[in-house]
């Protein structure tokens, strides 16, 4: 039987201080064998995303190396829709009026861990 101190290591996705401030961070967050990319980023504290842009929800936000953060806003590298970083709400671009599917996650203990019921587990990939 997993202890509440393994389920909360399960849950915890990186240290704190290793979310860019202008730029995001990869982690991987599982629900039943399923495996789905998310993205952090920093605004008042650490805010996450599925890392799909709902214009072409196949697509990446980022390259692989995580989203450029201009501003107060995310952009997708392939058609420069532009994402308010708080609220993930398109403001420019293809899918704009849309949002970014939020992840939950919360900062304690200077670590970002994942709060989000969807999902069991989750790990970094930066
Ligand atoms: S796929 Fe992101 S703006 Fe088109």
């Amino acid at each position: 039987m997993e202890s509440d101190v393994d389920a909360a290591e399960d849950r915890r996705i990186v240290p704190v201080a290793d979310v860019p401030d202008r730029g995001t961070f990869r982690f991987e967050a599982v629900a039943d064998g399923r495996r789905i990319e998310g993205v952090l980023l920093r605004d008042d504290g650490v805010v996450a995303y599925r890392n799909s842009c709902p214009h072409e929800p196949d697509v990446k936000l980022d390259r692989g190396l995580g989203a450029l953060i201009d501003g107060d806003q995310l952009v997708c590298h392939e058609h420069g829709a532009r994402f308010d970083c708080d609220d993930g709400y398109c403001t420019r671009g293809p899918p704009r009026g849309r949002t970014l599917d939020p992840i939950d996650v919360v900062v304690r203990d200077g670590a970002v861990y994942l709060t989000d019921d969807r999902f069991e587990s989750a790990r970094r990939l930066d």
